[in-house]
């Protein structure tokens, strides 16, 4: 590459090396401060300048000014909150990640990386025994998690009482263990808690019931979220008994086992979780108790096409995405808009265009013919137009290939 900028610089990357082995070799890992804004200010005084910086430099703040000012969830000193326990084999994996500038955002675009997030996203989904139809998505942590399993709760619950009550707000029956983020994600959805007493902070069946007994507008009640391993004293609440109640008066059966998800591998501990398998969306975060590093929550639904309806996101640009099979993610291949078969290349990226002869270009510039602006052009036209001369347009019968093509001089 010419740019010197993405050049490898191997004395740069043996400097990085060493920090890595260093770290990873810590035995044990050191507990660390809490930083002191003053001194911080200083080490990163005139660091991001016009002249860049010489990496050693660069490395060396980032040593002995920043690392120190990050208490490390992973030392066997950390005794606060919630403690992390990646595994060595895991943060190594994690720098093969970002070496390789991975996403998984679809199946066009990273299927080798959505294989294997499905695979083990099954692991978890059977571990708790749902249906073969059971599917989900990795996100960035648990809070995010519960406010996109509670946005699906909501809508799928909406659907249902459309017209029948009013404009009240819907609402989510919780506990006063129910992690913080449920009620955050609660307020960002413009829903309500209905929070249910309980005798000893474990939400059981029995309770949730006498709750909306006596409740006048139980009618509003979508949703109920159970915490299995609440964030203060690790309690599994009454899943079953929720379950049970969930399923009577129709209510989305959201399991946050965010934190103690992980126990439903410990045969001890697994009986306290019966009932989880039928919760219509549960949340495990490996970065908690399952030994991956930061950031990392499972997300699991029971039908995930409810949380596709909820989550697709409609542009001209994912036009190209046909949202099919198991998971959340599309795992078959998108097809050509004029039918499968119809477009022999269009298993790659040519089936992005509406019809064979035309170019993804003309159907996002107003008029079809005239090749858009630079400045007006989709972000991945040139990608695209390259890739499918490339790979495929010279594949395609005569017929079939595009009338007009546009990109670099090679298509
Ligand atoms: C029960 C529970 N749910 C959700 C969360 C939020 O998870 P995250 O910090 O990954 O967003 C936590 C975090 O401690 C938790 O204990």
């Amino acid at each position: 590459m010419g740019n010197e900028m993405f050049r490898y610089d191997s004395s740069m990357g043996e400097l990085v090396f060493e920090y890595c082995k260093m770290r990873l070799a810590l035995d044990p890992v050191s507990l660390d401060f809490v930083g002191n804004k003053a001194e911080l200010d200083a080490a990163l005084s005139g660091l991001v300048c016009p002249e860049g910086n010489d990496p050693g430099k660069v490395l060396e703040v980032f040593a002995d000014h920043l690392a120190p000012a990050i208490i490390s969830c992973d030392s066997p000193r950390f005794l606060a909150f919630i403690p992390a326990a990646p595994t060595r084999a895991s943060m190594l994996f994690d720098m093969i990640v970002s070496c390789s500038s991975l996403q998984g955002s679809s199946w066009l675009e990273a299927a080798g990386a959505v294989a294997a997030e499905n695979q083990a996203l099954r692991v978890l989904a059977d571990l708790a025994g749902m249906p073969p139809g059971a599917g989900g998505v990795f996100v960035s942590g648990g809070s995010a998690a519960n406010l996109s399993a509670l946005a699906v709760a909501r809508d799928t619950g909406r659907r249902d009482w459309r017209g029948r009550r009013g404009r009240r707000r819907p609402r989510v029956a919780v506990s006063d263990q129910t992690h913080s983020s449920i009620g955050n994600a609660l307020r960002l959805l413009d829903m309500a808690e209905l929070v249910v007493p309980t005798q000893d902070h474990r939400l059981t069946g029995d309770e949730l019931q006498r709750a909306l007994a006596g409740d006048r507008h139980a009618s509003d009640v979508v949703a109920v979220v159970a915490t299995a391993g609440t964030t203060n004293a690790g309690i599994v609440d009454d899943l079953a008994g929720i379950a049970e109640v969930a399923g009577h008066r129709g209510l989305w059966f959201h399991v946050d086992a965010a934190y103690g998800g992980a126990a439903l591998l410990a045969p001890s501990a697994r009986p306290l979780f019966t009932g989880i398998e039928r919760a219509d969306s549960f949340v495990v975060d490996p970065h908690k108790w399952l030994f991956a590093p930061f950031d990392c929550a499972a997300l699991i639904y029971r039908q995930p096409g409810l949380a596709r309806q909820v989550h697709t996101q409609q542009a001209v640009i994912w036009r190209s995405f046909t949202p099919t099979g198991p998971g959340i993610r599309a795992t078959t291949p998108f097809t050509s808009p004029a039918g499968p078969g119809a477009w022999p290349c269009g298993s790659r990226w040519l089936c992005t265009a509406p019809t064979p002869t035309a170019p993804r270009w003309r159907r996002c510039w107003p008029r079809p013919g005239t090749p858009p602006p630079s400045s007006r052009r989709p972000s991945t036209w040139n990608w695209c137009a390259t890739r499918c001369c490339r790979s495929c347009c010279s594949g395609a019968p005569a017929g079939k290939r595009p009338t007009t093509t546009v990109g670099r001089p090679s298509c």
